[in-house]
């Protein structure tokens, strides 16, 4: 008798340690009562295109990338989704029974369910996002929200060329506005989001005048540590609704367990305070 294959799946990158995947994806095969591991492995640039060649040998069905190899297993795909050649990176690896892996990138999914499970009545198409970074979050958040129907995105970073970058990447939809002038187009969007590392521990605060912010703007951040950033607490004590930047962390995680291990995993708030914790 030949007994099943315990599925593996990695985690890629360097450093590796602090990684929360491992904890949300072991939770979720014990709350599930399956079969599996889900492994950090800390690998660097040089060793990248070996390790994704022996670990379908070793038993792994599939792998999260994080950094700094989200660009780097592009190139070494076998196939690429559609969204993730229009962010250029790639954070959810499946291994194929040739030995090649198609590379997707949940990123966006998880940023977009993050803000419908918690506001279900937010209407991303009935006006503006205005969205603050422009690196590999943000690159990710950008294809996200247009292809949820926002009409215009008005994008701004400290470094203005990323942001012209991404515009030229993302086409006609997108605005780019200088990052001291950012105070003046609060009042018109309907959507504001954080993609930079500003306001997270052991960083500088986002220091933003948002005295035009209006009720009914839905303002979220991706730096869930604190939970509640001060962008956020400004937001909330200006009556708009808020979104933290943890659950994005776990949305994203959904698709690649549901491919691998076989069952959609539960969203609740056990798994919140074991990420917390
Ligand atoms: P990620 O892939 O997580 O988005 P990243 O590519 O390093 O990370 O991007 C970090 C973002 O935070 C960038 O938009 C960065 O702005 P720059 O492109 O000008 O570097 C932004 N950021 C980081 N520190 C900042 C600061 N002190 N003030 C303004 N923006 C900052």
């Amino acid at each position: 008798m030949t007994l099943p294959k315990i599925p593996l799946v990695a985690v890629l990158g360097s450093p590796i340690a602090h990684s929360k995947s491992p904890m949300l994806h072991g939770a979720w095969l014990k709350q599930l009562g399956l079969k599996g591991h889900y492994i950090p492995i800390d690998v660097s640039i040089d060793d990248l295109p070996d390790v994704l060649k022996m670990l379908p040998k070793m038993g792994f069905v599939g792998a999260n990338v994080t950094i700094p190899h989200k660009q780097a297993v592009m190139s070494l795909a076998e196939s690429i989704s559609d969204r993730a050649a229009i962010i250029g990176a790639a954070n959810t690896l499946t291994f194929r029974d040739s030995g090649g892996f198609f590379a997707d990138n949940t990123d966006g999914f998880g940023f977009i369910e993050n803000i419908r499970q918690s506001e279900p009545d937010w209407q991303p198409n009935a006006g503006p996002a205005l969205v603050l970074g422009a690196g590999g979050a943000s690159r990710a958040i950008l294809a996200a929200l247009l292809d949820v129907g926002v009409p215009e995105i008005i994008l701004s970073n400290r470094t203005r060329a990323r942001a012209d970058q991404l515009r030229d990447d993302f086409g006609a939809r997108v605005t780019v506005v200088d990052w001291v002038k950012v105070p003046s187009y609060i009042e018109g969007a309907l959507t504001l989001v954080n993609t930079t590392s500003l306001g997270m521990e052991g960083k500088a605060d986002l220091t933003l005048n948002l005295d035009g912010l209006r009720p009914e703007t839905l303002v979220t951040d991706i730096v869930y540590t604190p939970l509640e950033t001060t962008l956020l607490k400004t937001a909330k004590a200006a009556g708009c609704k808020t979104v933290d930047g943890l659950g994005m962390l776990i949305y994203q995680a959904v698709p690649g367990f549901e491919r691998w291990f076989g069952q959609r995993p539960i969203v609740d708030d056990s798994i919140r305070h074991l990420l917390l914790s």
